[in-house]
């Protein structure tokens, strides 16, 4: 395998969904609201963020129809509508005909899909909300501190946009593909499309445990090895705050283009798995060791140490539009707390197969970098 070229490197994080800080805010959520109930329709919502926005819907009174394939989660939400039906297979015959107050859309991935639904609700729905990402930035290192929704999204070519049809072949151009769905669905429903960048997105039922692993690592103590900067930021979004603030937008008809990730000011790495520790009672040291360090290790950030961007790429995505409209965060202690208890019952004690280092790996290395600093002690005296 060939090393990662910084490039690759920013590319890669794009494509996960990742970047940047928490900020120490604790205002409540949204209150609930007593608008008129409407007809929701999820195009999804069996996966991660699908079943809490359908949770926040039905709690708020509204009727909400789910349209998939029937594969993932097949025995959740018994009691609503189902539709079936294959976007990859352009099989939307399910949806023909129907009607709603609004369409969620977590599921687009290639343009040719949201252009399809977009267009076929553009006469029996009033607002499309697509469900797209802070990777439509392409790389972030470039532009640290300036991120809004007026930065320019990263392209593709048009021959590319046209061989992809299958989700899996979006994968390669995750980041300039939600941009061209975002312009399909604005295209089909012009001014009635509330267009979502969430970045990481976090908490209870994630299974792709990018932010898990540091509230479960923590939580079994001992020594545990820290990312470079403590001072380094970091941003996500409750997986909870994001779903109510998607249905807040779609009850105040909140349309435009919003950036939805943390926080209310800057969160550090320090602060956060400081905030992990103080959420267990196992006894635990945290060990910070440099990125240069960790580099010359070949340790991956993000993936083997969760929610790490070394300096050259990170930047802060700007969340003012969309808290202005009404997005909320939890206090940071909720999440944790929250996604520890579901990873100790519902996920289980399954090894962490994507993120995190092995128990020997990090003990090695934990190993080697208090050798370097002894060393480093004793050339200094
Ligand atoms: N996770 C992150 O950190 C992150 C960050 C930024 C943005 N996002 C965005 O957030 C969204 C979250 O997605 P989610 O997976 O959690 O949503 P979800 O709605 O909970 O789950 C995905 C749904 O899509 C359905 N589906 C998959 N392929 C389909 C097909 N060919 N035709 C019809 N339905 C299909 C699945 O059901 P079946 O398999 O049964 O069809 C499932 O119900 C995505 O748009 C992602 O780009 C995520």
């Amino acid at each position: 395998m060939t090393a990662p070229t910084r490039r690759t490197f920013l590319a890669s994080l794009a494509a996960a969904g990742a970047v940047a800080p928490l900020a120490a805010h604790a205002e409540r959520l949204l209150p609930r609201r007593t608008k008129a109930p409407q007809s929701i329709l999820v195009l999804g919502g069996t996966g991660f963020l699908g079943p809490h926005f359908v949770r926040a819907a039905l709690a708020n009174g509204h009727k909400v129809t789910l349209f998939n394939r029937g594969k993932t989660n097949p025995g959740l939400f018994k009691d609503l509508e189902q539709l079936h039906g294959d976007r990859e297979k352009g099989d939307l015959e399910a949806l023909k005909g129907k009607a709603f107050d609004a369409v969620v859309d977590t599921s687009g991935y290639v343009p040719a899909h949201v252009e399809a639904t977009a267009k076929l609700f553009a006469e029996n729905c009033k607002h499309y909300q697509f469900i797209s990402t802070i990777s439509v930035y392409g790389s972030f290192g470039d532009r640290p501190d300036s991120i809004d929704e007026s930065t320019e999204t990263s392209s593709v070519d048009d021959d590319k946009v046209q061989k992809v049809n299958l989700i899996k072949e979006a994968m390669p151009f995750y980041g300039p593909l939600k941009a061209r769905c975002e312009a399909a669905a604005e295209a089909g429903m012009p001014g009635r499309v509330s267009t979502i960048r969430p970045g990481l997105i976090v908490g209870p039922g994630d299974t792709s445990d990018r932010f898990t692993w540091w509230p479960v690592r923590i939580d079994k103590g001992g020594e545990v090895l820290c990312p470079g900067d403590q001072d380094g930021h970091v941003q996500f979004v409750d997986v909870r705050d994001l779903a109510d603030w998607m249905l807040h937008c779609i009850e105040q008809n909140v349309t435009g283009v919003y950036n939805a990730t943390g926080f209310h000011g800057r969160v550090s790495m320090a602060e956060l798995l400081g905030a992990c520790k103080c959420n267990t009672s196992t006894p635990v040291t945290l060990t910070w060791a440099s990125e240069e360090f960790l580099q010359e290790n070949k340790v991956q950030p993000y993936m083997q140490m969760p929610c790490w961007i070394p300096r050259e790429g990170r930047s802060v995505i700007q969340t003012e539009k969309a808290q202005q409209k009404g997005l909320k965060f939890r206090p940071i202690a909720d999440t944790i707390r929250d996604t520890l208890q579901w990873a100790k019952t519902e996920r289980g004690d399954k090894p962490f197969a994507r993120t995190g280092l092995k128990p020997e790996r990090e003990a090695e290395l934990l190993a080697k970098w208090k050798e370097l600093q002894k060393a480093a002690a004793t050339k200094a005296r």
